[in-house]
């Protein structure tokens, strides 16, 4: 059995959550758990479409082993019409296994995302991503607002789970608030995860 990790699971296509996805690992590794990042394929418009089995850049493709065993999962999308993106979608619909078998029950989660307008739909993208989430069991974990950040910050940055603004332009690099943020969830559900772990006496 391999040593317990908390999957970074995301979808982008610019880079901006992907980006967020880094910062949250390093989170995850400051309580000295591994963050394994994974990414899903862009979905097709045409049916027969296929990708190679490995990426030419970046994280590897995600697979439900690496959902079924993780001890935790911090999940991010970029915001799609205030939605999450297709390809995370499509991979979440494919993960009726792990719910028929109860695997991801009791584990804790968070959600993470990124927008090119500020009130562009952030927050709703957000907690649309905790259904499916909760549809799990998994237990989810927001950011709390002893994360001074969230009062400070000018850019994103939600009680929900850090958020991104990354300008119309796509440019705009993480401001040392969401930096913070993205940290405090990685660090906060690494450090649940292992509060969940150690055993009752
Ligand atoms: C189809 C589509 C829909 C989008 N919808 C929104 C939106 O509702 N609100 C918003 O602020 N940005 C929206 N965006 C912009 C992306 O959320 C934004 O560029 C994000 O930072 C991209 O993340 P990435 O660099 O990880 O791909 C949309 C982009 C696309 C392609």
């Amino acid at each position: 059995m391999s040593a317990p990790y908390i999957l970074v699971l995301y979808y982008s296509r610019h880079g901006a959550t992907a980006e967020m996805a880094r910062q949250i690992a390093r989170g995850v590794e400051q309580a000295g758990l591994e963050a394994r990042l994974r990414t899903v394929p862009a979905v097709s418009t045409e049916c027969e479409a296929t990708a190679p089995a490995i990426p030419a850049e970046g994280a590897l493709y995600v697979s439900l082993d690496d959902l079924r065993h993780c001890a935790g999962l911090a999940l991010g999308s970029p915001t799609r019409f205030g939605n999450m993106a297709a390809p995370l979608k499509y991979f979440l619909d494919g993960t009726s296994s792990l719910w028929l078998t109860g695997e991801l029950v009791g584990k804790p989660a968070g959600v993470f995302t990124s927008t090119s307008s500020l009130h562009g739909g952030q927050e709703s993208t957000l907690l649309s991503m905790m259904l499916p989430l909760l549809h799990h069991g998994m237990l989810l974990c927001g950011l709390p607002y002893s994360e001074g950040a969230l009062l400070d910050t000018r850019g994103g940055g939600t009680p929900y789970g850090p958020s991104h603004h990354a300008g119309a332009d796509g440019k705009r690099a993480l401001d040392e608030h969401e930096i913070s943020l993205c940290r405090a969830l990685g660090l906060r559900l690494a450090k649940t995860a292992q509060q969940l772990e150690t055993p009752r006496g």
